[in-house]
């Protein structure tokens, strides 16, 4: 039965995924090249690098170049989320986490950004977490699973009994792929193959989760 539960961050937990797309969005209007919120759903969830790669497609830039505007692209994000707070959790996120806690489940953070560590601290979460497994952890992002198998490796449980919460494609893939169960946030086209769609984290109890996996014999 599950002893874990992995929690993505960007747009599991918190809004910021609004502030990744506003970032690339500024980026991709200063380098010409078309973009739109519809074009930043492809992103979601896929580290800095493969973000860059999808927007600018097939136009020649040199690794110089790739490497300036992924900084640049950095240098917006932080300035976004410069004042985030505990307000910019998303409703539901805090009283879950403090639930599973009192349940006895173990609790990880599994994104693939390297400033999750500094979101973490905005959002005032770090003491309701076991395991922090960011963009800094593993070498191969989502939607290899790594970086998940990372995250249940430092907590101790095996993949088989952890719960992955992703709201990103590439996510789900990385969970599938660790062998661990899956539940997927927000709009279900997205979702692909998550054991489990919520459209949020409001009013879920370990008790209402527990109850959505025994069809799946747990
Ligand atoms: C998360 C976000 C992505 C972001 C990635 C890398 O997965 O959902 O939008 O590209 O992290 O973030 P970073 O902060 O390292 O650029
Ligand atoms: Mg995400």
């Amino acid at each position: 039965h599950i002893q874990g539960v992995i929690f993505d961050l960007d747009g599991v937990l918190t809004d910021t995924s609004e502030y990744h797309y506003q970032a690339w969005q500024k980026l991709a209007d200063e380098e010409g090249i078309p973009f739109n919120r519809q074009a930043n759903e492809a992103l979601r969830g896929i580290s800095r690098r493969a973000s860059l790669m999808l927007i600018i497609g097939n136009r020649k830039y040199s690794e110089l170049q790739i490497q300036e505007m992924m900084e640049r692209k950095n240098n917006y994000y932080v300035e976004l989320i410069e004042n985030i707070t505990h307000n910019n959790l998303l409703p539901g996120a805090v009283s879950l986490l403090d639930n599973l806690r009192v349940a006895g489940l173990k609790i990880a953070i599994g994104s693939a950004s390297k400033n999750a560590h500094l979101v973490i601290e905005k959002l005032g979460i770090i003491d309701k977490l076991d395991v922090i497994a960011d963009g800094y952890s593993v070498q191969k992002p989502k939607p290899a699973p790594d970086l998940f198998l990372f995250a249940a490796q430092q907590l101790g449980i095996a993949p088989q009994q952890c719960v992955v919460f992703e709201d990103a494609a590439a996510g789900i893939e990385a969970a599938l792929g660790a062998g661990m169960w899956v539940v997927g946030m927000g709009q279900p086209e997205r979702l692909g193959n998550a054991h489990i769609i919520l459209p949020s984290l409001v009013d879920l109890t370990w008790e209402k989760l527990q109850a959505k996996f025994r069809d799946f014999a747990l």
